[in-house]
């Protein structure tokens, strides 16, 4: 069998991704000086677009090809995402100043252009859905799983249980609230919008559901473990912060090697989720493969 280069791959889909992004953009016309500022600051700044890139592999395994509805969803995905980022750095959340490599929104600009930056991607991801996806049927499918990914009973539900844990003494059942839903849960989105995409039945969506909480979870662990490992200039972002913060996560309650071990005993159960799709599957298990085994 052939080789996958994962890491390029990708590469690839960012760029595409990237692209996409700029063309939509050019839907909204109007928007104030500061605040489209502020937008395309965040947008256009170098994130991997790995939540992207898993909505078109999602839609590849199920449909043979990525579709125009497919990357319609990857933009919007990497909106929500990006809008949670720059409220995440805000300085009553994780006060953050520097986010892939750049200052943060809110120091680049102010806390009330970042506020409200991250209030319009969040619309936007939905506007572009209701407007570009292809069948009304398919956009409803895709507004209702990416709000309930993104929503108080997703990634905010992560996000309000994140910030009330700090400091409290370790707990690996809330810690594991904690991931699943302020990270897996848009994984989760990410596949079932690629699955919804490539009009995928029940059984496929179920599957890619199952594999996108499972990656989800893997990536937050290797998110807590290279906050530790990484160096700021690495991860763009200012490492060792956790700790500082008394954030609680794997490497708090588990140590570091133990981390590691449960990171990869993560992407190899994600991996296996994909079984029923047999060779087909094999870019998103070496995805699975390096989302847990990074330095960035
Ligand atoms: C950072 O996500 C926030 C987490 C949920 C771990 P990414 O590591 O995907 O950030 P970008 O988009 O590449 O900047
Ligand atoms: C963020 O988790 C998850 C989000 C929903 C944005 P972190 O707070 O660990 O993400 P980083 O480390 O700041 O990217
Ligand atoms: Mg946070
Ligand atoms: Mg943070
Ligand atoms: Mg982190």
């Amino acid at each position: 069998m052939q080789k996958i280069d994962i890491k390029s791959a990708l590469t690839e889909k960012a760029e595409i991704v990237n692209a996409r992004i700029k063309t939509v953009l050019e839907q909204w016309k109007g928007i104030p000086g500061k605040l489209a500022e502020a937008i395309d600051y965040v947008l256009a700044s170098p994130g991997k677009r790995v939540r992207a890139a898993l909505v078109l592999w999602c839609c590849e395994l199920v449909a043979g090809r990525e579709n125009e509805d497919a990357l319609n969803a990857a933009a919007a995905i990497e909106m929500v995402h990006t809008y949670s980022l720059v409220h995440d750095d805000l300085p009553a959340m994780d006060d953050d100043d520097f986010r892939r490599g750049r200052p943060s929104c809110h120091k680049a600009f102010d806390e009330a252009t970042a506020i409200l930056a991250g209030d319009a991607l969040l619309t936007m991801a939905f506007e572009l859905i209701a407007k570009n996806i292809s069948s009304a049927d398919k956009a409803v499918l895709m507004t209702k799983e990416l709000a309930q990914g993104a929503g108080p009973c997703g990634m905010i539900a992560g996000q309000i249980a994140d910030i009330l844990a700090q400091n409290i003494k370790p707990d690996a059942q809330m810690l594991e609230f904690i991931h699943i839903n302020k990270t897996a849960k848009m994984f989760q989105a990410s596949a079932v919008l690629g699955a919804i995409a490539a009009g995928a039945d029940e059984k496929q969506k179920e599957i890619l559901a199952s594999f996108g909480l499972t990656l989800g979870l893997g990536f937050q662990v290797a998110d807590d473990i290279i906050d530790v490992s990484s160096t700021s200039q690495q991860l763009g972002k200012t490492a060792g912060k956790d700790a500082k913060q008394g954030k609680l996560t794997y490497p708090a309650v588990f140590g570091l090697e133990e981390s590691r071990k449960k990171a990869q005993q993560i992407s190899r159960k994600a991996a296996e989720i994909l079984e029923p799709f047999g060779g087909r599957a094999a870019t998103l298990k070496e995805l699975a493969l390096v989302l847990v085994d990074r330095n960035r």
